[in-house]
């Protein structure tokens, strides 16, 4: 009997991760489905419990209960529990234990296109919401020393770096300021969702000033090339897109629950088959 896995979100229909699983699976020959499952919010205590009822080995959680589901697993991984979020949930000694990989396939995908030790590096993190936590708290866990954040809501950012249990130093601002003072910036992570649909025309941040070199990474995926990704390379950076993370999220949680490893190439693929190239389908 295949082993059932998934993902719980509301909506669901456009997930990904579906196509992205299963097809790993069927490459490794492993006995597995994947499905989504739309769950509301007020079933989630429900879900949760009858997932482990019916025998279901792990699965991912998206929006909106990535924080909700905390309080309801067995045990939570002291990075989720900083971050605030669980998007991958592992049967271990018959319950439920959640993680984060959000923040850590986005850091393995960003060292993996940098090339460069970052620790050292000027980072700005564009953005305070649940996706900069997770790439903040990572960065800051993996030894990143200083990054500085710039948002709309100047109390959210820093808020964010005020709860960081792991050491790291910066600076909050706004992106008017940062925008002043861009050449200061070795690597430059936009986490907010300015550059997806509607938004697709507008950039979170004036680009002006970069500098030749610097690292642009956006984690939207969707248009491939935001605003920002576009004006960044005419300026002469370097530069990376979402699916990278995406993938990576993914791919920890395929190891986590069959501890083999997927080929992450072809996982972008199938993630860029669905997607059906560059524009905005959602
Ligand atoms: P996610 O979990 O995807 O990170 P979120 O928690 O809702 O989403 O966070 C959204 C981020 O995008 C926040 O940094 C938000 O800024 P505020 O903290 O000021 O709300 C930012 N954001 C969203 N829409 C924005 C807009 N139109 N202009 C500026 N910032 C925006």
């Amino acid at each position: 009997m295949k082993k059932l896995f998934g993902v719980i979100g509301d909506p669901i229909a456009h997930s990904m991760s579906p196509a992205m699983h299963n097809d790993a699976f069927v490459q490794l020959g492993i006995e597995g489905y994947y499905h989504p499952f739309h769950v509301k919010p007020e079933d989630l205590p429900a879900a949760v419990q009858g997932m482990k009822a019916i025998g279901v080995q792990g699965f991912n959680v998206t929006i909106p209960h990535k924080s909700a589901i905390i309080p309801l697993l067995d045990q939570v991984d002291p990075l989720a529990k900083a971050i605030g979020a669980v998007n991958t949930v592992v049967r271990e000694n018959g319950g439920w234990t959640g993680y984060n990989t959000d923040g850590v396939g986005f850091v393995r995908g960003l060292r993996e296109a940098y090339g460069e030790p970052l620790t050292e590096k000027r980072v700005l993190l564009i953005g305070a919401g649940g996706a900069a936590r997770a790439i903040y708290y990572t960065l800051a866990s993996e030894g990143v020393s200083r990054i500085d954040i710039a948002n709309r809501t100047a109390e959210k950012a820093a808020n964010l770096a005020e709860s960081c249990p792991y050491p790291v130093v910066g600076s909050v601002k706004t992106t008017t300021k940062a925008a002043e003072q861009l050449e200061e910036y070795d690597v430059i992570i936009q986490t907010t969702s300015i550059g997806m649909s509607p938004l697709i025309e507008a950039s979170p941040i004036s680009v002006e000033k970069i500098k030749a070199g610097t690292f642009v990474s956006d984690i939207i995926y969707n248009p491939l090339e935001t605003q920002l990704l576009q004006e960044a390379k005419k300026r002469g950076a370097r530069t990376q897109n979402g699916l990278k993370m995406f993938v990576y999220q993914g791919a920890l949680a395929f190891e986590k629950w069959t501890s083999q490893t997927p080929d992450i190439e072809r996982m972008e693929e199938m993630v860029r088959h669905q997607l059906g190239g560059n524009y905005v389908n959602n």
